[in-house]
């Protein structure tokens, strides 16, 4: 490295210093005031027709006489947004999957990372689980980690159904999600 570019290093790296001083000192610390407790947004779930954003992909030879469809598997990559209008601002989007493990009530198991690629915490994710019998008026499911900003998050969710139209595999959920940051926790 010749002296410029040492020079160049040290001053880029002093002004990190510096900059991160104000956020509390640790130069991975990520301000609090950057990362929110509340999260309102809609998801969006289409399982009919080419477009849908989400699939089926198993179930059992027996799935299709149970009344709960027990032993269904489907996989979705389904749009997140700000107003519960499909159109609107879109903050991200919800992949994972849903499997019907209850018997004898309606009620789906959720494994998903919400990723955010919109202007607001983008590159960040949140991994969201838990049991969501959908015929409940409102469900909680669990947040149990995050990356970027999100990092060493934990939470819940509370989500409802606000549009059920079946009939064209449509339906929109309000997502309210509480986080909680661990005191001293650095970014990813
Ligand atoms: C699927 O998307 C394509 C491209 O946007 C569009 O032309 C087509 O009409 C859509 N199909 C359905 C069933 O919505
Ligand atoms: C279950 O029902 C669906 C829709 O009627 C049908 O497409 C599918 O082939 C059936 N699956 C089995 C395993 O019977
Ligand atoms: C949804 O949002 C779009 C763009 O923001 C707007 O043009 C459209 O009228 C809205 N539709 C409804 C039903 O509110
Ligand atoms: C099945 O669900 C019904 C209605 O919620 C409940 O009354 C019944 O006890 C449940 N049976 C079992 C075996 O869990
Ligand atoms: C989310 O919070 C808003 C504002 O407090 C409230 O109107 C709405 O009913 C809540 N929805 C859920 C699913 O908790």
């Amino acid at each position: 490295m010749d002296k410029l570019s040492l020079l160049l290093a040290q001053l880029l790296t002093l002004s990190v210093v510096v900059a991160s001083a104000g956020s509390g000192g640790h130069p991975d610390r990520v301000s609090d005031n950057l990362r929110p407790t509340q999260l309102h947004f809609y998801w969006h779930d289409r399982n009919l027709g080419d477009n849908a954003t989400g699939v089926t992909v198993a179930q059992s030879p027996t799935s299709n006489i149970s009344k709960t469809l027990f032993g269904m598997v489907n996989v979705f990559d389904d749009p997140l947004t700000i107003l519960p209008n499909e159109t609107s601002d879109l903050i991200g989007r919800a992949q994972g999957m849903y499997f019907s493990a209850d018997r004898n009530v309606s009620a789906l198991q959720m494994v998903m990372t919400l990723v955010f690629n919109g202007p607001k915490y983008f590159g960040s994710t949140l991994i969201v689980m838990g049991r969501n019998p959908p015929d409940d008026l409102v469900r909680v499911l669990a947040i149990v980690g995050g990356t970027g900003i999100f990092h060493s998050v934990t939470g819940y969710a509370q989500i409802s159904t606000v549009l059920d139209a079946s009939s064209i595999g449509y339906y929109i959920v309000e997502y309210n999600c509480t986080l909680t940051y661990p005191e001293n926790s650095y970014s990813s």
